[in-house]
């Protein structure tokens, strides 16, 4: 079966690390069609707009998506700022894609134990964090300025279907773990968190298999340095899961390790999703050789396990991304003394050395 692939490397180090998770699957054995495009400030200084017709065109035909990075000082200033890459191409490709369940795991691995910020007993995090990803206050009108520019509008809406279809999701990725879920909002205060609680709450009745419980957003941000290890899966709403995923991402020491998915209905059997690192575009690094590529690794593993259903070979990546760490390679953001300092690239090639060799 033809794995056609849209390849959107992006800006700043977007392409180095999205050119190692190509590597990386060619070495699994399997052959893919991938097709490039550009997105965000490449493709603003191309063609005046940061997410071209043809990019979405290309997305739409392909089964699934990789994704490097959007943005840049450069961009910041761009006005409108519609025509931002952040929100000008990543929050359009997630709404026209239809992408609303994003998902986040946050694992320790292995040999990285040591590199977590918080030091003592702890033994480790592995959760999901599931995040809305196409409603609240990221997408609902008005948005606006009132009052001369001196009022500012934002709008949080979220419709029963849409707390539904995401919260579905969760309860399948928690039977695939520890069945637990946490869910997030902030129902002492508002509306929407007041409709998410009521329709979570109904269907954990429908699902009694996996245990519910609620947690206020602000409470959660706590718990997640007191006692990482309570949390299974994590289900929340657009702008909280946007800010407790980075939190919980420096769980692990470095947010150059974690990769997402972001998924749509499933199609004739077959899971369409755009997959990219959750670290950004990291302009003061870029083009030197010294990003950390697992994160887009990963991600890249990520989609054989949900778009493509390649269990066996998501698994093969995840372990030959441990092995390189065992091995001691490390790049510039998680380097300690002892360990040999690699560069993305040879991050990369030892990576797709170990899946070749084992294969
Ligand atoms: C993320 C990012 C984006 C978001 C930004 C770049 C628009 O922070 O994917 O978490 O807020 O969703
Ligand atoms: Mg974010």
């Amino acid at each position: 079966m033809a794995r056609n692939v849209a390849v959107l490397a992006g800006d700043g180090i977007g392409p180095e690390v999205i050119a190692q998770a190509i590597k990386v699957l060619e070495a699994t054995g399997s052959s893919f069609n991938f097709e490039h495009a550009l997105v965000g400030g490449a493709a603003y200084d191309d063609g005046g707009h940061p997410l071209p017709a043809a990019t979405l065109d290309l997305c739409r035909r392909s089964d699934a998506v990789l994704l490097g990075a959007v943005g840049g000082p450069k961009y910041d200033s761009i006005q409108p700022p519609e025509l931002r890459p952040e929100v000008g191409a990543l929050l359009p490709l997630r709404r026209e894609l239809s992408l609303y369940a994003n998902v986040r795991p946050v694992k320790t691995l292995k040999s990285l134990i040591k590199n977590s910020p918080l030091k003592g007993s702890r033994t480790g995090v592995d959760l999901v964090v599931m995040r809305e990803l196409t409603g609240g206050i990221y997408f609902a009108q008005p948005r606006e300025r009132r009052d001369n520019g001196n009022t500012a509008v934002d709008t949080c809406i979220y419709k029963r279907e849409e707390i539904v279809r995401i919260a579905q999701r969760a309860f399948v990725i928690a039977r695939q773990r520890r069945r637990e879920i946490v869910s997030v909002d902030k129902a002492n205060v508002l509306e929407t968190s007041r409709l998410w609680r009521e329709v979570v709450t109904e269907m954990s009745r429908l699902n009694p298999d996996v245990k519910v419980t609620h947690m206020l957003v602000d409470n959660c941000a706590m718990q997640l340095i007191r006692d990482p290890g309570q949390f299974d899966v994590i289900l929340t709403e657009n702008m909280f899961g946007d800010i407790l995923s980075d939190e919980a991402s420096m769980l692990t020491g470095s947010l150059g390790l974690l990769p997402s998915a972001s998924l749509s209905d499933s199609k004739d059997g077959k899971v369409f999703g755009l997959y990219e690192p959750v670290h950004g575009s990291a302009p003061d690094i870029a083009g030197q050789g010294r990003a950390n590529p697992i994160a887009a690794i990963l991600s890249a593993a990520l989609m054989l396990r949900y778009s493509f259903s390649d269990e066996r070979n998501a698994l093969r990546i995840e372990e030959a991304v441990d092995h390189a760490l065992a091995a001691g390679l490390r790049t510039a953001d998680i380097y300690e003394r002892g360990n040999r300092l690699v560069s993305t690239t040879e991050l990369g090639d030892a990576i797709a050395f170990k899946l070749k060799s084992a294969a």
